[in-house]
């Protein structure tokens, strides 16, 4: 495990959007070495950016045309090895984006798959045997190539699937080939290579797109794709020991567990778990247990979450993160005051958490066109606002030049009217994360137990070692019946305190005792 992930903090930059250092409308790789210190004195010493190679961007980029080249809108590979440079000089780390189970149609290996004629890549990709013989229980495309065969796809239509074998292959289906076939054993030679060869340039890992999704017709536990992983695993473990590796996952068991990520996320699918805290009206009602209106239920969340922390915990982390480009935003179901106790919990947790980019000031969901694949997802990718002058200071093109548009509502949060204000989202992510940093108990490692919860009941009390993490996102004032006389409040929000066997918190507070 890489010493550095227990004290990490993740910034998740979609470099679209962050900073446009050269006026032509969209962010660069200059953008994101200019706020290296911003994000250093946010508290965050480590990135994950998205995926930033060449590609046609019919899904922003998860659509790569050469793993080893940059997208020239962001600059060239020497700027990427010079961020990775100065990013190290502040004692940042930085993750890029794998995406390993498909490419773009337009990669050249796709290029060479889709000829007629047999090659060293006919069998890189996954294809049926006749352009008139289906890939049963697969979205395929047939009738666009030269070849007679159909193809299958990971995800759109843009995205064929690479090569890395079926688990079980069906025998009455000879085109499916097995794991350890000479080609889909080079398919996942070539990953290794892509990643040697950023590693070897100075990247520190990556955060791996549908990382469950490699093998085909793997059986439930995914065996085939877990050895897979544990296979590169060992390669890292032999040639890159500090390099770390974050699964798009959501299944710790097996991720952490088996296929030897050192960090999985906790997503948001499904109606009960990460979601029911903040983002509850995707079930059509929303009962979200950061609203301030008392309705939720924190053991909606800890049902879920805590069997599967306790399971993994020795392996790896199971991560917690604000949003992520593929989520709608915390701030379109919660207000700053609801914000300041949902980040409170999210960074005293366990595990290394992940901020996406303007989350700490509380950017909203905006209501804008699809823009490179994203439909719903684009609302949460708009420019960062970095104060109030042109273009919220993002860049200084011409607003309809812009890669999104930007928030224009006169009261739209930036970050620098809430560096001057004492009380603001930004400046209370400042304090916990610097928090977080000085208290061991409070990183990634530290023991986590439920103090005191129930279904509707609150406060919601949980212990990091020897500190209690006290939360009331209600407006109601609310007690409990704990012993923390002891203790010293070192961290709070409203108004706490510590009485004779009990913890009492007013509206919408929250304490941590130490
Ligand atoms: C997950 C990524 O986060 C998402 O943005 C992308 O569209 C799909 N995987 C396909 O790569």
């Amino acid at each position: 495990m890489p010493k550095w992930l227990k004290d990490a903090v993740f910034y998740e930059i979609y470099p679209q959007s962050f900073y446009d250092t050269n006026g032509d409308g969209i962010g660069d790789f200059n953008g994101i070495i200019e706020k290296l210190d911003y994000i250093k004195e946010l508290g965050c010493n480590a990135l994950w950016i998205n995926p930033c190679y060449d590609s046609p961007f019919s899904d922003a980029g998860y659509d790569v045309r050469d793993y080893k080249k940059v997208a020239p809108r962001y600059g060239t590979n020497s700027d990427l090895y010079r961020l990775f440079g100065e990013a190290h000089k502040r004692g940042i780390h930085v993750l890029l984006d794998l995406v390993p189970g498909h490419t773009s149609e337009q990669h050249a290996w796709f290029k060479e798959s889709q000829k007629a004629e047999k090659n060293k890549y006919s069998n890189r990709y996954i294809w049926t045997n006749a352009a008139f013989q289906p890939a049963k229980g697969f979205l395929y495309i047939g009738g666009e190539t030269e070849r007679d065969g159909v193809y299958v796809l990971n995800f759109f239509k843009s995205q064929p699937a690479l090569n890395y074998g079926f688990l079980n292959p069906d025998p009455k289906e000879e085109w499916q080939l097995p794991m350890d076939h000479p080609d889909c054993l080079a398919t996942r030679e070539e990953i290794k290579d892509v990643m040697r060869f950023w590693l070897d340039h100075g990247c520190d890992g990556f955060r791996v797109d549908m990382a469950d999704s490699l093998v085909k017709n793997d059986d439930k536990e995914k065996s085939g794709t877990c050895a897979i992983w544990r296979d590169v695993r060992n390669m890292l473990d032999e040639e890159y020991p500090d390099a770390a590796m974050v699964s798009e996952w959501n299944a710790p068991e097996r991720a952490l567990n088996r296929g030897g990520y050192h960090m999985d996320f906790y997503l948001n699918w499904g109606g009960n778990g990460y979601n029911s805290l903040f983002r509850d009206y995707e079930t059509g009602e929303d009962n979200s247990f950061f609203k301030k209106d008392g309705k939720g239920d924190i053991m909606r969340f800890l049902d879920e979450y805590v069997p599967r922390y306790e399971a993994t915990k020795e392996n790896g982390y199971y991560c917690l993160i604000t949003g992520n480009h593929d989520t709608r935003r915390l701030k379109k179901s919660l207000d700053d005051s609801e914000l300041k106790i949902a980040y409170t919990f999210l960074f005293t947790m366990p595990g290394v958490p992940f901020l996406y980019y303007g989350d700490e000031i509380g950017m909203r969901y905006l209501d804008v066109p699809t823009k490179e694949g994203g439909y719903f997802r684009t609302g949460s990718r708009t420019p960062m606002q970095w104060n109030r002058k042109k273009n919220d200071g993002f860049s200084t093109c011409p607003a309809d030049a812009l890669y999104l548009p930007v928030d224009t509502s006169s009261d739209a949060p930036n970050v620098a009217s809430q560096e001057a204000d004492e009380t603001s989202l930004l400046n209370t992510v400042k304090a916990l994360l610097s928090l977080r940093h000085q208290e061991e108990e409070l990183q990634a490692d530290a023991e986590f137990e439920v103090v005191y919860a129930g279904a509707r009941k609150l406060p919601f009390v949980y212990r990091r070692g020897t500190i209690f993490i006290a939360l009331n996102p209600s407006t109601e004032s609310v007690s409990a019946p704990i012993e923390a006389e002891d203790k010293e409040i070192i961290f709070s929000i409203g108004s706490g305190d510590v009485e004779e066997g009990r913890i009492v918190l007013g509206p919408q507070s929250c304490m941590v005792l130490k």
